[in-house]
């Protein structure tokens, strides 16, 4: 008998998967802009002063979108102050991560590298410290046709087309009483609301992220939900989510848990908006921008944005290492994610490179990966065309952070010639197997991959992550890990605290 049974079928279908899923974020904040991805001097800069080594990672990771400028920073950003001739530009005083701004990277350069790098934008607006006013005149500013001023000054800054921007976020963590302007539940409501009538009048096919709550910990938690989208629920597209894991105190129980976490907080959020829409009669359903999500080590590691001193020329800021055991909560997280494809069409890593990041670099030198690059990777480019509703029968453990959790999950895409994307943890730390039942239709497994945890401490730089890779990162071999596969079941094996993807074939039979 398996110790798990996983059923698949190719037509319980739970809902496509938008590419936006596999999203990912740069702020100003340490070294994600400078020297992360903008190092002008460095060998591998392009003409324009952006690393081509760290670009060609970004695309091996699969990033199709990227969120910016923040974040925290967004709250208190003068964007006009950074469009423009570069020598005219000062530097201001960032009072979210207390760190002088140079102003060399601003939106005329973050969406032509993205555009160059073919990525698409998600911007932020302030509104902390701003309002209806700079934000729409952004809007205008990237997306307006000649003819106006903001549009204007665009095309005098050597930018003709308009950016057509399509993703917009209504603020950063407005709940989050480190946010700089943070607001109650009211106050920003009715801000996110008159703002995004203004940006909408300015162009109305874009899309509206209203901010949720930070944390499912936040007191606020539910109640900021609904107060908020009583304001702004036919006006908004999505709404936001932000979740950070971390092990504590050796617990990796609790910490492989984090995906049940994740999965109970999506749950919660979709209740929030459905119970507003409800009560409006509305037929209109609010879906979720994932827009912040990652191991990060942020209670365990981290001093506070408070206790930074005032620092200049892009300090290294949360540049967490990451081991194999963050690498397996890092897939698990995405499997929790596909699970919800139906609701959740935008998500971000946070962050991109250098800030609890995928992507490391060092100034002047290497650019390399993370282990938690590997299962995002694979993710984004596995799964393909339509999430399905997987039912996992499991035995569930008793984790001290996040109560009952299931030992195994899986999450599986099928595209529409029929291949497959399918996703297993074992969270346990005992060797699991899993019959995967597939009663009417044929299954076939052709590739495989998987993460399996270490106990090793983790270490900063590429020899780092390349010892990590080699000892934990791998081809899965068929041969011995798919045991059985018979008319109906096929039994794999998976290796405890692992993370397992599969590519392949299913099919009606
Ligand atoms: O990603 C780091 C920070 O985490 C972001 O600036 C903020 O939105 C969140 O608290």
């Amino acid at each position: 008998m398996a110790d798990a049974r996983i059923t698949l079928h190719p037509d319980f279908r739970r809902g496509a998967v938008d590419r936006r899923l596999f999203g990912s974020f740069v702020e100003h904040l340490g070294r994600a802009v400078y020297t992360g991805i903008y190092e002008p001097g460095h060998e591998q800069a392009d003409e324009h002063g952006f690393r081509r080594d760290v670009a060609g990672l970004i695309h091996e990771l699969g990033v199709p979108m990227v969120r910016y400028p923040g974040g925290n920073f967004v709250s208190n950003y003068v964007w006009e102050d950074a469009v423009g001739p570069v020598e005219d530009r000062k530097p201001f005083l960032d009072l979210a991560w207390r760190t002088v701004e140079p102003n060399l990277v601003g939106t005329d350069e973050f969406l032509q590298w993205a555009e160059r790098e073919g990525i698409e934008p998600m911007m932020a607006v302030n509104l902390g410290t701003r309002g209806v006013d700079a934000a729409a005149a952004l809007v205008e500013y990237c997306n307006g046709e000649a003819g106006t001023r903001w549009a204007d000054l665009r095309i005098a800054n050597g930018r003709e087309k308009p950016y057509g921007v399509k993703l917009w976020c209504l603020g950063n963590e407005m709940d989050g009483p480190w946010q700089i302007g943070h607001k109650d539940a009211h106050e920003y409501g009715k801000l996110a609301a008159e703002a995004g009538k203004a940006m909408k009048l300015v162009d109305p096919s874009i899309e509206l992220v209203v901010c949720g709550s930070s944390s499912m910990q936040m007191d606020t938690f539910g109640a900021w939900e609904r107060t908020v989208l009583s304001y702004t629920y036919d006006l908004v597209d999505h709404i936001s989510m932000h979740a950070y894991y971390e092990e504590h105190d050796g617990d990796r129980a609790s910490f492989l848990a984090s995906g049940t976490a994740m999965d109970r907080f999506i749950d919660r959020v979709v209740a929030s908006a459905d119970a507003v829409g409800a009560e409006r009669r509305s037929d209109k359903k609010i879906t979720i921008s994932f827009d912040e999500w990652n191991v990060w080590y942020l209670e365990t590691r981290f001093p506070g944005e408070s206790n930074l001193p005032i620092q200049r020329d892009a300090p290294r800021i949360i540049e967490d290492v990451y081991s194999a055991l963050d690498a397996v909560v890092v897939g698990d997280l995405m499997v929790t994610l596909l699970n919800h494809a139906d609701r959740v069409p935008v998500a971000a890593l946070a962050q991109l490179v250098n800030v609890i990041a995928p992507i490391m670099t060092e100034p002047g030198g290497e650019a390399w990966r993370q282990p938690t690059f590997h299962p995002f990777a694979t993710t984004a480019r596995l799964a393909r065309g339509t999430a399905l509703d997987v039912r996992v029968d499991a035995p569930s453990y008793e984790s001290k952070r996040h109560g009952a959790a299931p030992t195994v999950t899986a999450a599986a895409t099928v595209d529409d010639d029929g291949s497959l994307g399918l996703f297993l943890t074992n969270r346990s730390d005992q060797v699991v197997e899993v019959d995967l039942a597939h009663v009417g239709a044929s299954l076939s497994l052709t590739e495989g991959h998987r993460m399996v945890a270490d106990h090793e401490a983790a270490a900063h730089g590429p020899e780092h992550a390349a010892k990590v890779a080699d000892a934990c990162w791998s081809t899965v071999e068929l041969t011995s890990t798919v045991l059985e596969a018979t008319e109906g079941t096929t039994t794999v094996r998976l290796a405890p605290e692992s993370w397992t993807a599969f590519a392949g074939t299913l099919a009606r039979a």
